[in-house]
């Protein structure tokens, strides 16, 4: 027989007029290999069918399952119960983001003005001739653009920061690493000044306290640490030539 465990959900329905925010537990017998995600399942199957919470994949790919989990943003569908010594586990929704409900918080709103404001396609002149084989492109280019380009918009180092939650328009973690990305990616014909126009001010990298709870909780591990400060770097050389 598994441990018997408690799930503490918040729950609350901004759309209802008598919902009020309060925390509901569910007890359940932990199984092997228990992912919240799962144990989630379980609660809306037995005992709640109307815990709203998010996900598509169940696999890390998607980012939609992203919620507090005792205190800390983490995806649900790649964390297991067994992680946790206590036998109470909290879940809330992501601060930073719209709640929808529950645990459901409306992240695609803000990554599409992130990447709107990033301008987060390659920009370039070039004309493309189809019939011919494509550029070659430096490998370790290449690889350093792959390892930035693995975010899945699950909103955690957004969740995870405190000028987020302070300043409202913080283009966050991810909106830096997306414009590193692309700042990187030699397809990308726009030079460091224009980058700096994009993120080049306190809503931008000179807004970041670099505390780096970012990098502590992305579940991809993308190394948030080091982009931001190359960023910050490139973008205060431009700053001071200006
Ligand atoms: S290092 Fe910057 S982006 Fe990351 S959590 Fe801190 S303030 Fe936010
Ligand atoms: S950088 Fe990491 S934590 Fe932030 S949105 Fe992308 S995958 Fe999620
Ligand atoms: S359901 Fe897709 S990342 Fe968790």
């Amino acid at each position: 027989m598994g441990r018997q465990i408690t799930i503490r959900a918040l729950k609350f329905d901004p759309q209802s007029a008598v919902s009020k925010p309060h925390f509901k537990d569910y007890q359940l017998e932990e199984i092997p290999s228990m992912t919240l995600f799962i144990a989630l399942g379980m609660i809306r199957e037995q005992l709640d069918p109307d815990l709203s919470f998010d996900f598509v994949c169940r696999a890390g790919i998607c980012g939609s399952c992203a919620m507090m989990i005792n205190g800390r943003p983490r995806l649900a569908c790649k964390t297991l119960t067994s992680s946790f010594s206590e036998n109470v586990i909290t879940l809330m929704p992501m601060p930073s983001f719209p709640l929808i409900k529950d645990l459901s918080v409306n992240t695609g709103e803000w990554f599409a003005g992130m990447n709107a404001r990033v301008e987060s396609w390659a920009h370039h002149k070039k004309e493309v001739d189809i019939t011919k084989p494509e550029e070659r492109v430096d490998p370790d280019e290449a690889q350093s653009v792959f390892e930035l380009d693995r975010c899945i918009e699950c909103g955690c180092c957004i969740a995870a920061c405190g000028t987020k939650l302070m300043r409202e328009n913080f283009i966050g973690a991810a909106g830096m690493n997306r414009a590193m990305r692309f700042l990187i990616d030699s397809h990308d014909e726009r030079s460091d000044d224009d980058f700096y126009e994009l993120v080049g001010d306190d809503d931008g990298v000179f807004g970041c306290m670099s505390l780096i709870g970012c990098h502590d909780t992305c579940p991809k591990q993308i190394p948030l640490q080091g982009t931001l400060a190359q960023l910050r770097n490139k973008m205060v050389k431009v700053g001071k030539a200006r």
